[in-house]
């Protein structure tokens, strides 16, 4: 190989690794967008009865979804992927995430990748009728159980 082309090769690698380089920070950057930080606080979601069984139902306040399954169960799910905490959608009995595709079951259970755990749990209480969810107790879970469902005091499983 001669010197020029040895050259032209070296700088072309440098020209690659510069480019990489600059669309990772550039895709770090544009999936920051989208991301949220934790919250805190107490958040009341409403009465029982609001929430049919078999639902999710999207909580603002709380950055959050609140899951009520067939049996009458309660679930709050943080808002977040578990992969680099981009916000999940939830669409066609799936939650889903924009940023690099994972998917998650109503539970938070992952189905598709690259989310290594299921969605973070929030405390859910419910008293006097109302469902609350504390944000700043948020669980964060290796798998996904039946137990992981609150069910209302007249109603416990
Ligand atoms: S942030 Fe990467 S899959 Fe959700």
């Amino acid at each position: 190989m001669k010197r020029r082309d040895f050259l032209v090769t070296i700088w072309q690698g440098i020209g690659v690794l510069a480019t990489g380089g600059m669309g990772f920070i550039g895709l770090r950057y544009l999936a920051s967008q989208n991301r949220e930080s934790a919250t805190g606080g107490i958040v009341t979601a409403g009465l029982v009865e609001n929430f049919a069984p078999g639902t999710v139902t999207p909580i603002p306040e709380g950055k959050c979804y609140l899951v009520r399954n067939t049996t009458g169960g309660f679930l709050a799910l943080h808002r977040q992927c578990t992969h680099l905490s981009c916000i999940v959608i939830w669409e066609e009995r799936q939650f889903r995430c924009p940023c690099h595709g994972s998917a998650f079951t109503t539970d938070g259970k992952v189905i598709s990748p690259p989310a290594p755990h299921p969605l973070t749990a929030l405390e859910v209480q419910i008293e006097n009728g109302q469902v609350r969810i504390d944000t700043g107790k948020q669980i964060k879970r290796t798998k996904t159980t039946a137990e992981d469902f609150i069910y209302p005091p007249e109603q416990s499983v």
